[in-house]
């Protein structure tokens, strides 16, 4: 069989090294909020390219917590990818703010950027962009448009650690940039972790506060806060693997290389741009006959998955919030998309196998 991916394996490479640290967190008696979080921040803000970094419990913590700081009045709008992965949207519920869907560019499957000013009113305060599948967004034209409409912009780069646009990492573009550490990230914790870079003084320091209760002294609450803390030994096992990050980020695109020079036209393949830095959090191919597709591999032994299988507008948690609106770009994208496997847990020989099946059907 070959798998999607296998955790056991992929951490297996750095094994000694996390239980040495994992010895070193639990003889220090200190778990939440310590020196492993302060290191693990300022060594993402410097591989990020951000002046701060602030570590919290998880991705969708992150970009809540990111939309809090940002303190706009209840009911104003944000604009966001309508074929993103659900957290994205619910940070902006959670924050009583009115997600605006704009449709992705069915070629890069990240926000159109020729879609988004028929869709800003007086009440737009922010674009919340997503670097899908880990490829940058086009940055150039929405800091345009965000500047031209004086908006915020946030990045969600729960699926892009170290991918860039124009040799910038993506997290340092944004007024506030949110990561998830979930463990099947590029860079992925062994839990629950995520963080949020800034090059913004005041907002860093607001984060820090709203992350543990609204304080920064010890029982003195200035803000009405969260428990969103990063825990040392997440901190400590992140530290270990952001030395491997581009290793792992040059495996898998080593791997996207093998399906794109390989796999037939009869299948669309991801697109891959000139200035882009794409790590393949996720390697996709869409085709008409997609579930057929997905049987027929697994049939032969090979696992795939799903991003997504059914879009955040079409949930049932969310079905009331659109109306009628049709989302037509990204509908497509759903019916037709398949993940096929590419983790630092494949070889190489595994993909050019899945390549040999994939080109048979
Ligand atoms: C695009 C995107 N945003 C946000 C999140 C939320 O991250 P977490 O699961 O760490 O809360 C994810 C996680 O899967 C994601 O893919």
């Amino acid at each position: 069989m070959i798998e999607y991916e296998n955790l056991g394996k992929v951490n297996k490479k750095f094994r000694e090294e996390l239980l040495k640290t994992f010895e070193t967190v639990l003889d220090s008696g200190w778990f939440i909020l310590g020196k492993n979080v302060s290191e693990f921040e300022k060594t993402f803000s410097e591989f990020v390219g951000t002046k701060y970094c602030v570590g919290v419990g998880s991705g969708l913590d992150a970009l809540i917590l990111s939309v809090k700081a940002l303190g706009f009045e209840s009911g104003s709008e944000i604009i966001v990818p309508s074929n993103t992965y659900i957290a994205t949207i619910l940070a902006i519920i959670h924050c009583n703010l009115k997600p605006v869907l704009v449709e992705p560019d069915i070629n890069t499957y990240n926000i159109d950027p020729n879609k988004i000013e028929e869709k800003i009113s007086n009440s737009t305060k922010a674009i919340l962009v997503v670097h899908l599948y880990g490829k940058s967004c086009e940055m150039d034209p929405l800091l345009e448009i965000s500047k031209k409409y004086d908006l915020k912009i946030i990045e969600d780069c729960a699926q892009s650690h170290g991918a860039k646009y124009k040799d910038k990492v993506t997290g340092s573009f944004g007024d506030l940039s949110a990561f998830s550490f979930y463990p099947t990230k590029n860079l992925g914790a062994l839990g629950d972790a995520g963080c949020i870079t800034t090059n913004n003084e005041n907002y860093y320091q607001l984060l820090k506060q709203l992350r543990n209760y609204g304080s920064d002294i010890k029982y003195q609450n200035e803000l009405v806060g969260f428990n969103s803390r990063m825990d040392e030994i997440q901190a400590a096992f992140l530290q270990i693997k952001l030395k491997y990050l581009d290793d792992i980020n040059s495996h898998k695109r080593e791997l996207a290389k093998v399906y794109l020079d390989n796999v037939k036209s009869d299948f669309i393949k991801p697109l891959v741009s000139k200035d882009y830095h794409d790590i393949y959090h996720i390697f996709c191919v869409r085709h008409q006959r997609r579930n057929e597709l997905k049987d027929y591999l697994l049939k032969n032994n090979i696992k795939t998955e799903i991003h997504y299988p059914i879009p955040p507008y079409k949930q049932n948690a969310l079905k009331n919030y659109w109306g009628n609106e049709a989302f037509p770009i990204s509908d497509e994208i759903h019916n037709t998309v398949l993940s096929l496997p590419c983790s630092y847990s494949n070889t190489k020989e595994e993909i050019y196998k899945v390549v040999e099946v994939i080109n048979k059907f």
